[in-house]
């Protein structure tokens, strides 16, 4: 395991003490969610699982994490879910793995947020992670020209194959290799004003908790 591993892991257990019996629990997405799913697992705390990407439900599956879906249930007690870059302000940026809608609406429906992070994540501006946008497919080329206009630096994802990648939604992810983002919220107003984009993946006053894996585990919580 790499030290980065090492300190993701260390992150991700550090927010089993969030979890209780009975609770309803929004899952994230990525590497350092599956180590969080491998310690409930382990726990045995028996919680109701809300997932935010199919990857992540069948990984549940997998290891004997009861899910259900959003619709199903009358709250989300917490959420725990990664993020690819914070700020100092406790902003971020997610999306990385491609699953930023479902966990915007995870996010947004949940009683709490907590982001589990190693320590190479936080930055005091947001902007070297390049910052995901899901589009729908029609007319992403469109969008993708207006963004080389503004100075945006699109890059449409793609796969191996060089295809676009699809997300579980059925669309298309546009990065956008920005730089500094001096004004998160105002950069989020001007994506959510644009015809044919689903979500961006700027988490702004969102996350109630980050809980930063290094040489040992920081907290951070919104005052
Ligand atoms: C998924 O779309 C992302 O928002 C992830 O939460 C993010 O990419 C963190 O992933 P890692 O834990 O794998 O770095």
């Amino acid at each position: 395991m790499t030290v980065q591993d090492n300190k993701k892991k260390r992150a991700a257990n550090a927010a089993l003490r969030y979890i209780e019996d009975g609770m309803v629990v929004g899952l994230g997405t990525g590497t350092t969610v599956l180590y969080l799913l491998q310690a409930i697992a382990a726990s045995k705390i028996n919680i109701l699982g809300v997932t935010t990407s199919k990857k992540t439900t069948v990984i549940c599956q997998q290891l004997g994490i009861k899910v259900t879906d959003i619709d199903d249930v009358d709250h989300i007690d917490v959420t725990i879910d990664g993020a690819d870059e914070v700020d100092t302000y406790m902003n971020g940026i997610k999306g990385g793995g491609a699953a930023l809608l479902m966990e915007k609406i995870v996010a947004k429906n949940s009683n709490k947020n907590i982001w589990i992070v190693d320590d190479s994540k936080v930055h005091d501006t947001l902007g070297t992670f390049p910052l995901p946008v899901e589009v729908i497919p029609y007319g992403s080329g469109r969008l993708l020209r207006k963004f080389e206009a503004n100075d945006f630096n699109p890059v449409l994802r793609v796969d191996q194959n060089h295809q676009p990648i699809i997300t579980d939604s059925g669309h298309y992810i546009i990065d956008l290799h920005l730089g500094d983002i001096i004004n998160p919220q105002t950069l989020a107003d001007y994506l959510e004003n644009q015809v044919g984009i689903v979500e961006h993946g700027l988490f702004v006053d969102i996350v109630d908790i980050i809980i930063i894996g290094g040489d040992s585990v920081t907290l951070k919580e919104r005052q």
